[in-house]
């Protein structure tokens, strides 16, 4: 092998250094993006129309469970099904996550409850069964198809049962957002799926904090 010529190493030397150059742009880009002043950051919102509002589903002891009774403390909601081969289980991680992330005196202020909209297959002990999966104090819910139904539609939930399944083996479509409700049962904020746990966990302690 030849050794390289002075010219050769001198053209090496300044190609690193563009390199080490763009290396630093492209981080200081994604530093940018992800920096709490980013549109990227934004992980909450307030919805532009009423969310929330009274329902009634049933516990895995038989008891009914109301919008006010999970009022007086901070509820976290996220509507799924147990089935979900994906998102549900990636979302309700990032809430377990998020709140394991959290000061305990502000999580435990905080009851994280998952609603199926899969009432067919889910019945309240497979929604409680899934929910302790991901959470020890995650309450998992359930109800007849009209409880369930008229709780999603309180919440603007969108899910339809996917066509070509058949008997008990098919795939549901639903809306991934995760909302907070505050003491006195009205929506606080609500986060779009997929949310960053850390971030998540950031907001919630904020709004507790504020609160208390
Ligand atoms: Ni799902």
């Amino acid at each position: 092998m030849r050794r390289p010529s002075l010219p050769v190493l001198t053209a090496l030397i300044a190609a690193l250094a563009a390199i080490g150059l763009s290396a630093l742009v492209v981080w200081n880009q994604l530093s940018n993006t992800t920096s709490s002043s980013g549109i990227a950051s934004v992980v909450n919102f307030m919805p532009a129309t009423a969310v929330g509002g009274s329902f009634s589903l049933t516990n895995s002891d038989g008891e009914t469970v109301t919008d006010q009774t999970l009022a007086g403390n901070y509820s976290l909601l996220y509507f799924g099904y147990t089935y979900c081969p994906d998102v549900c289980p990636t979302e309700l991680s990032n809430i377990a996550a998020a709140l394991d992330l959290m000061k305990p005196a502000l999580a435990d202020q905080i009851t994280p409850v998952f609603i199926t909209i899969d009432p067919e297959r889910d019945t309240p002990t497979v929604a409680q069964d899934y929910a302790s999966a991901f959470h020890p104090r995650m309450i998992g819910l359930s109800g007849d198809a009209k409880s369930v139904g008229a709780t999603a539609k309180a919440f603007h939930v969108y899910f339809a049962k996917v066509a070509g399944g058949e008997d008990d083996d098919y795939l549901m479509d639903h809306s991934g957002f995760v909302y907070l409700m505050g003491p006195d049962g009205a929506l606080t904020t609500m986060f779009r799926p997929n949310a960053d746990p850390e971030r998540m966990a950031s907001v919630l302690e904020n709004f507790v904090e504020r609160a208390g």
